[in-house]
């Protein structure tokens, strides 16, 4: 990417940009682009040995919710989702549902975003009140068109993925699908361009 020999935009301020510059950004985002699945496994892999006092670790638990999604009939979209749904724990400490709905946000339906991007506090059903919290915080939601959506996703695929006897497909086995639903965003503020370059 640094390489010297690579044509790079003249200007130092954008104001000074021209289309000749932009056409040469614009290869680069394209080809950027395309690494994004690689980079997507990589950064979920950084969960790995994250066990945070679980019996599972954060990358194990993220596998075995992919699993028992897929083993359940789920189709790719949903199955990347649920592998993606907690992948914003490394930077997302405080917000890790809101950092994977948006990393997903361009690939996916309205309905699976909103499921990963509320799974959170769905889930706290289950333990908010062990912590002095509301469990039923989730009944705010009770009459929106995604509530029994995200309830099934926590109650038969996050919530019960912490079983360390558990079957937990490899991450190659989900690779593909990584690949197909990372290939293309269909709500971007760049899809426009993304489609030019292809
Ligand atoms: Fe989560
Ligand atoms: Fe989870």
């Amino acid at each position: 990417m640094n390489d010297m020999t690579q044509p790079k935009a003249q200007f130092r301020h954008m104001k000074d940009g021209t289309a000749e510059d932009w056409n040469i950004i614009a290869d680069n985002f394209g080809e950027f682009g395309k690494g994004l699945p690689g980079r997507i496994m990589d950064h979920l892999k950084l969960l790995q040995g994250d066990f945070g006092g679980f019996q599972v670790d954060r990358y194990t638990h993220c596998l075995q919710t992919a699993t028992l999604a897929y083993r359940d009939g789920k189709d790719e979209e949903y199955v990347v989702c649920a592998l993606l749904h907690d992948i914003g724990d490394t930077l997302g400490s405080y917000n890790h549902a809101d950092v994977a709905a948006v990393l997903l946000e361009p690939f996916v339906s309205e309905a699976n975003r909103w499921m990963v991007a509320h799974h959170a506090i769905f889930q706290g059903y289950y333990f908010f009140h062990h912590l002095g919290m509301d469990r039923d915080m989730r009944q705010q939601y009770r009459d929106h068109p995604y509530f029994s959506r995200t309830i099934e996703f926590v109650s038969k695929y996050d919530s019960p993925a912490f079983d360390p006897d558990g079957e937990v497909l490899p991450l190659e086995f989900f690779e593909p699908m990584i690949q197909k639903v990372f290939s293309k965003p269909v709500r971007s503020l760049y899809k426009q361009t993304v489609d030019k370059v292809e």
